[in-house]
């Protein structure tokens, strides 16, 4: 399955098929040198069919989490571009998560004024959401995402078999995101989930998300509105994120946060029972004052509103603007 992303920076394809891993030198110019970035909870397998296939290559693997997301290793990476002598001509290959993707796609775009990086994601929430629309970034000063560019992939290589690795949890935090997209905008993705044989449709849901990521993309590739969307849950996800210090997910955080904001009631039962059986979390207790300060500091607030996303009709996300009074209301203050 193939599908090209236009954007003004760039256009780019997205190729999903299984063993795709195990031939990602077929799509790469022979006499351009290679750098492999990855991390060190990416099975050693995944990065082996690289190595192979590159022996000339250089390779840094930094150490896994999200707390690596950050100015330290971004340094270390360039520096290790730079020991490599890579050229602006040469190619990055991002092997991983979301945390390898923000981090290489952040140092592909600094290293030279911006090289070209190939996304190879390994996690399911890489590979339906955040492989594709060249949003780059670390964390600083204790804000997530607060530096970054955005820097499109030059291309995008999907391999499912990669997911064979992947635990249970891991699998359903990035099903929640498609869980999100069908709401917003597919109400035939968010239907498999509601069939009891969602496990054999994950290439559908992984096109499907994609699908819906990349109209959106296109339409608006600097989040100036319809981007937004996207952010369907985020708001109290974000929120549960941050007062949760690393107890749950990002996926887990949206799950919980999708049910928070929505309120129509025939949607939110339908959603409860697809969370139910992606065991995903669906409510979290936290101090509803803490909840408020959190939301209120959140960079997407206005001064006397907030945006939030809204779900009315499955498939039909739409934009809301509510007060800070209302806010505070859901807060539960
Ligand atoms: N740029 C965007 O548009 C965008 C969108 C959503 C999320 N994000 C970012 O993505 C990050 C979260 O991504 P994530 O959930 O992929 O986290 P992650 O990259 O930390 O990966 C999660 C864990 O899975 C392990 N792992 C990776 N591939 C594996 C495999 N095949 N088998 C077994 N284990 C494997 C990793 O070592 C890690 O421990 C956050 O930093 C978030 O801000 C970015
Ligand atoms: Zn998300």
């Amino acid at each position: 399955m193939k599908m090209t992303v236009h954007t003004r920076q760039r256009d780019y394809d997205i190729e999903i098929a299984h063993g795709l891993l195990q031939r990602v030198s077929a799509f790469v110019e022979p006499d351009r040198r290679v750098f492999i970035l990855s991390e060190d909870g990416v099975p050693e397998c995944w990065r082996n069919l690289l190595a192979d296939q590159f022996p000339g290559a250089g390779m840094f693997v930094f150490p896994q989490g999200e707390a690596s997301k950050n100015m330290d290793t971004l340094q270390d990476i360039l520096a290790r571009m730079l020991e490599h002598h890579l050229t602006r001509g040469d190619l990055v290959l991002a092997l991983g998560g979301g945390v390898t993707g923000d981090l290489s796609g952040l140092a592909a775009s600094l290293y030279m004024r911006g090289i070209d990086w190939v996304s190879l994601p390994t996690t399911m929430l890489a590979m339906v959401d955040s492989s594709i629309g060249g949003k780059t970034a670390v964390d600083f000063h204790h804000l997530k995402n607060s530096i970054g560019t955005f820097w499109q992939p030059s291309l995008v290589l999907i391999d499912p078999d990669a997911l064979r690795t992947l635990c249970p949890r891991l699998l359903s935090e990035g099903l929640a995101e498609a869980v999100k997209t069908g709401m917003i905008r597919d109400p035939e993705l968010f239907a498999l989930f509601e069939s009891d044989a969602y496990q054999d449709h994950l290439d559908e849901i992984i096109w499907r998300s994609l699908r819906v990521k990349k109209d959106i993309v296109e339409a608006d590739e600097r989040e100036g509105g319809l981007r937004k969307l996207l952010n369907f849950g985020h708001t109290f996800g974000h929120a549960y994120e941050e007062l949760g210090q690393g107890r749950y997910l990002h996926g887990e955080c949206v799950a919980m946060g999708m049910m928070t904001i929505l309120e129509n009631k025939e949607l939110k039962k339908r959603l409860a029972a697809v969370l139910d059986r992606l065991h995903l979390p669906q409510s979290c207790t936290v101090e509803p004052a803490a909840l408020y300060r959190c939301i209120e500091s959140d960079k997407k607030t206005g001064h006397e509103t907030i945006t939030i996303v809204q779900v009315e009709e499955m498939g039909k996300g739409t934009l809301e603007t509510w007060s800070l009074e209302k806010m505070k209301r859901k807060c539960g203050l």
